[in-house]
């Protein structure tokens, strides 16, 4: 039985569930980050060490302004809000993608959560304007700066460079794609697609991946 030391998830659904409602899409973005207050409160006793959440990708901007306003503004509210609760929890919060061109009031708030919680062990990765062909387009860039390109210097100029290897990638909603999410960390990680819309997602979900997960043989291409 192995433990997934690391899990990714691709938080997908929201607009899909607040339809079904007849809400504002606005309102299952909201419920959206409540499902991600409840999975983080429900990480103690799983055995993960890193669960890297997919919130906003480098595509999403394509999206209406007052969509792309209400997630900015639902990120301003959840970082104001549940700070306490992630330094109280022992969380040590880390930002991957190109989360510095965010509005400059989410980035300094986001500098200081990052320094607030910079002692927690347990660690939520959050995906900010993050697109995985321009994060390993910045890698290799680096890599070829300080000598050699190859997978294990790019590797190390990855955002999650310092993250453990992905065991779990979890999609929800039906979707059967990456949508530019850790292509590379991928390469030998499981994945699971559900059809559970994210704002319905609890961590009883997250505990059946779990088990799901543990149950896999992984091969990494011997036999
Ligand atoms: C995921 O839910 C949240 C973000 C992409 C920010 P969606 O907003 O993509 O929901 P659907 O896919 O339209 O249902
Ligand atoms: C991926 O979902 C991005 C996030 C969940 C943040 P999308 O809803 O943006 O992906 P596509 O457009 O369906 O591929
Ligand atoms: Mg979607």
């Amino acid at each position: 039985m192995t433990t997934a030391r690391h899990v990714a998830i691709i938080m997908d659904g929201n607009g899909r569930w607040a339809k079904r409602r007849f809400l504002p899409r606005a309102m299952g973005h909201q419920r959206g980050v409540e499902a991600v207050r409840e999975l983080v409160r429900g990480l103690e006793g799983t055995g993960i060490e890193c669960l890297t959440l997919y919130a906003f990708s480098s595509e999403n901007w394509k999206r209406e302004e007052e969509e792309v306003d209400d997630l900015m503004n639902l990120m301003r509210k959840f970082i104001k809000s549940d700070l306490p609760e992630f330094i109280a929890n022992d969380v040590k919060l880390k930002i991957i993608g190109d989360w510095q061109a965010l509005a400059p009031d989410i980035v300094a708030m986001l500098k200081d959560a990052l320094e607030q919680t910079a002692g927690g062990s347990r660690t939520i990765a959050v995906a900010l304007n993050y697109g995985s062909q321009n994060e390993i387009a910045r890698a290799a860039a680096k890599a070829a700066t300080a000598g050699d390109i190859t997978p294990e210097t790019i590797a190390a100029n990855l955002d999650t460079a310092d993250l453990p290897p992905l065991d779990l990638l979890i999609r929800t909603s039906g979707e059967v794609r990456l949508s530019n999410f850790l292509l590379w960390q991928c390469a030998y990680a499981e994945m699971l697609f559900v059809d559970t819309l994210w704002p319905d997602f609890t961590p009883a979900h997250l505990q059946q991946a779990l088990d799901d997960f543990a149950n896999r043989e992984r091969r990494y291409g011997g036999r």
